[in-house]
């Protein structure tokens, strides 16, 4: 039934169903007037992930009103099916995260939301009918469900419903947001139930392949779905302060890190070494991170857009359609609705240069205290093919930027690039002290290293 994703979240990602699939069965019989009788197979029982077929085209006009049936039926027998008034709290927690479930799939049926619902197969009956039809009909409806125990995922909801329909961006724009059909605002679990995007493949499968077409899917993305919005929303009044956005949640997460010990201390020198070059940051990462602040505020935006805020490529999917090119769909949106482009497109970059190549074990590092400072050793050599793809896809930023009179935007992109890699290198460092992971601390060590590397590359060292 439900195929569950985990951990991405850590502690707070419960459940995240990634299809969600009825496949359903019933006699449907039409005649001169609604004579309807339905099979409702069982709620739980006949729950399966199956693979779609093509709906049988001979059979366009009655499989219309097939699905429309459909949505009333099916929502009538979950209802029946499923207590109203239980009380999550009490349930073990794998119980409450499905009763969540189960509910949003029952109240976007409800509201005639039958997801990318299709009439897979529709068999007339052997003999014996009087009837115009009689015919037994195949459906199969899926969805995404995501729970989680924070009611930000509630706010996440609204915004994905937001950036689906505000007029304000562009209609290839809106149209690349999920559809959401059910929201869960009460606790102790939260959720909401959305389109599932068939079909597609994150974006970060072709990094992860380093795929030779991965440079047209940055331009296709680039060219359709983001530049557009940040065109169309670019505004003077929508500068804002970027030093929050920056440094001020890198700083805090390195700063409980180096509070237990998983990294070095804030004023600890370090060296750092990616087999091409060695930097010395004498003051340690906090006075790096101050002056990188000093910096930014120099290179600042002088306008804002609409920006989605975390494009990372396992945010981002697509299709290929032969003939009319890539589509491509945003998921899991950031609360800011406004900011500094830059900073999504350098999610985008560190995720393509140091976070790709490190998670699939192309690179190797070394932490050492040596007397009073600490050393970082990476071969970034591993990045070379994603610095390639970060070219392209800075060649297409460079004249928006240009027409836009953002005269410093190279710069403050090392300074983006270096604030999203030492977001991650805290928490990566603590979940390694915690779990003993070595991939995790591989990841830590490149973050940091890399991100302090973009800060020196940027001026602050
Ligand atoms: N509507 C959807 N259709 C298809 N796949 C989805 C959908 N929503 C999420 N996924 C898949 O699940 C993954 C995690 O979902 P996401 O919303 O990004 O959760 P998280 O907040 O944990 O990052 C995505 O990277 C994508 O592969
Ligand atoms: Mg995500």
């Amino acid at each position: 039934m439900l195929a569950e994703k985990s951990g991405a979240r850590g502690e707070n990602l419960p459940f995240l169903a990634r299809g969600c699939c009825w496949r359903i069965s019933w006699a449907a019989r039409w005649g001169g007037s609604v004579n309807r009788e339905q099979v409702w197979d069982g709620w739980a029982s006949n729950i399966a992930e199956s693979p779609r077929r093509p709906c049988d085209l001979h059979y366009r006009e009655p499989m219309t009103s097939a699905a429309d049936d459909l949505r009333s039926a099916v929502a009538e027998a979950i209802t029946v099916q499923i207590p109203n008034e239980v009380d999550e709290s009490r349930l073990p927690r794998k119980l409450a995260i499905h009763l969540t479930a189960d509910r949003l799939v029952r109240e976007a049926l409800a509201a005639g939301h039958a997801g990318t619902a299709d009439i897979a197969e529709v068999t007339a009956f052997g003999a014996g009918n009087t009837a115009m039809m009689v015919a037994r009909v195949h459906a199969q409806m899926a969805y995404v469900v995501k729970v989680d125990t924070s009611p930000s995922i509630v706010r996440e909801a609204h915004l994905l419903r937001r950036m689906a329909t505000d007029p304000s961006l562009p209609a290839a724009t809106r149209t690349a947001f999920p559809s959401v059909f059910a929201i869960d605002d009460t606790p102790p679990l939260f959720g909401y139930l959305m389109e599932l995007v068939e079909g597609a493949e994150p974006l970060h499968h072709a990094l992860r392949r380093q795929d030779p077409g991965t440079t047209d899917l940055f331009t296709g993305l680039w060219t359709q779905i983001l530049a557009p919005a940040y065109d169309a929303t670019k505004n003077a009044r929508l500068a804002h302060n970027v030093r929050e956005d920056y440094f001020v949640r890198a700083r805090g997460r390195l700063e409980s890190a180096a509070a237990e010990g998983a990294i070095p201390q804030p004023d600890q020198p370090l060296v750092i070494d990616d087999g091409n070059r060695t930097v010395t940051i004498a003051g340690g990462w906090r006075a790096a991170i101050h002056q990188a602040e000093d910096l930014l505020e120099a290179a600042r935006p002088t306008f804002g857009t609409w920006v989605h805020g975390d494009p990372n490529p396992e945010n981002v999917l697509w299709t290929g359609s032969p003939g009319s090119g890539n589509t491509y769909r945003l998921l899991d949106p950031k609360d800011w609705w406004t900011g500094d482009y830059l900073f999504d497109i350098a999610k985008l970059g560190h995720y393509t240069v140091v976070t790709a190549p490190t998670e699939a074990g192309n690179v190797t590092a070394t932490v050492a205290e040596v007397g009073d400072r600490h050393e970082i050793s990476y071969d970034a050599a591993a990045f070379a093919w994603g610095r390639s793809v970060e070219r392209s896809l800075l060649g297409l930023v460079a004249p928006f930027a240009s027409d836009s009179g953002d005269s410093r935007w190279a710069q403050r992109y090392h300074l983006a690039f270096a604030a999203n890699l030492l977001g991650i290198a805290g928490p990566r460092a603590q979940r390694a002290r915690a779990s003993g992971e070595s991939d995790q601390a591989r990841l830590a060590a490149v973050a940091l290293g890399s991100g302090l590397m973009a800060l020196a590359d940027a001026g602050a060292t």
